[in-house]
């Protein structure tokens, strides 16, 4: 169904297009100068840490989980209310990712259930800043150092938030970043890493590129590798859009706090966390949840009826260990996660990009009265 009002939309200025169609005009359409200047964008905004620009974030996820040299026996504690190439990466590997519940209000895993998920088996947590609200970094840097586990930073949707006024992706060994075209700033499809270790980035870049050293012949593979580049067309747009990352996060901020201003009046509906006195949010989605005294079902209901108005809503997350690809793997590694199973049938994602307006959050914040109103649910 085509809906008036879209989920997410790309923000694309006419000075991007015509950067993008400059790199066509070259002979550099794979790992040119765009790369490098994407790259050390990227770098500088994240103190220095070694930038590499690949094709998604699947793909930096995967990358990460290599490098680190996590495989069979190895496990992998990671949230399961996230998007599922979380714990596909940990799977690519061979290595079993463990499930662990979130906090019920930003959504974010638990620490102390973390620990408590720590076995010998243990190499590494991937912590997930769900939605652009940092997770408690200082937690998992703690626990991270005491049980000597790598913390691999999933900041895929959450570019340009902070935390005790530092930059997301700045805390752990890897970070990874996702620039598919819902995100704040996109790339049509790509991802990022940053790495702490420079000679851990080093190898990075070569797995990236098939293997391949940068000292040695282009039919030179000295590893296992993989084609993740990310094209010099994908960095033209990537290097734009970062350079105006604040002003994206400034408009999203803007339409976060007129979707609170609109909803905050209705008791069916618990609008997301939206300040902390030790983070900024960088606003991916705007996720409202049926507060607890209203039925569950009312999600389905507002979810299928907005979208017969022509306006679009998603079900943010459905958890990972009930997808069917994870069947199997849930029969044989049982999880437990009863506030990730309530918040899951709870939560609705709603239009949100950059240029809505107010007249459009009005639309979707009068269509949400008159459901609830029908619903004898205001
Ligand atoms: C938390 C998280 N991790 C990883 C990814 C994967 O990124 P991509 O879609 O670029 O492969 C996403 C993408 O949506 C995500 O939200």
């Amino acid at each position: 169904m085509i809906h008036s009002i879209p989920l997410s939309a790309p923000d694309i200025t006419e000075a991007e297009i015509e950067a993008v169609t400059a790199v066509l005009r070259t002979n550099s359409l794979s790992l040119g100068p765009g790369l490098e200047e994407f790259e050390a964008l990227l770098s500088e905004r994240h103190h220095k840490t070694s930038a590499i620009a690949v094709s998604s974030g699947t793909a930096a996820l995967h990358l990460a989980i290599r490098a680190l040299k996590i495989g069979p026996g190895d496990e992998v504690i990671v949230p399961s209310f996230t998007f599922i190439a979380v714990a596909n990466a940990v799977l690519y590997e061979g290595a079993v990712p463990v499930f662990v519940d979130i906090d019920p209000d930003t959504w974010n895993m638990n620490p102390a259930l973390v620990e408590a998920a720590i076995t010998p088996r243990t190499r590494a947590m991937v912590v997930v800043h769900t939605f652009g609200v940092p997770a408690e970094l200082d937690a998992f840097c703690e626990i991270a150092q005491r049980h000597h586990l790598f913390l691999i930073e999933d900041a895929c949707e959450a570019i340009g938030a902070t935390y005790r006024g530092m930059p997301v992706g700045t805390f752990g060994d890897i970070a990874v970043f996702g620039f598919y075209p819902n995100k704040q700033i996109t790339t049509g499809e790509g991802g990022a890493l940053l790495v702490r270790d420079p000679q851990l980035a080093y190898r990075i870049r070569a797995m990236r590129n098939q293997g391949r050293y940068p000292t040695e012949g282009w039919f030179q593979h000295r590893e296992l590798g993989f084609n993740y580049r990310l094209s010099e067309l994908a960095c033209a747009l990537g290097i734009a859009q970062l350079k105006r990352l604040e002003s994206i996060l400034a408009l999203r901020a803007h339409v976060a706090a007129l979707y609170r201003q609109r909803l905050v009046e209705f008791s069916a509906i618990q609008c997301p966390v939206a300040h902390f006195s030790d983070r900024t949010v960088s606003w991916f989605v705007y996720v409202i949840r049926i507060a607890e005294q209203a039925p569950a079902e009312l999600r389905d209901c507002l979810v299928n009826r907005l979208s017969e108005r022509g306006i679009a809503a998603g079900r943010y997350f459905a958890p990972i260990h009930h997808q069917p690809a994870y069947e199997a793997f849930s029969q044989v590694h049982p999880s437990h996660l009863p506030i990730t199973e309530t918040i899951a049938q709870r939560t609705i994602a709603l239009p949100f990009f950059n240029r809505m307006t107010p007249v459009l959050v009005d639309r979707v914040s009068d269509a949400i009265r008159s459901i609830l109103q029908e619903e004898n649910a205001l």
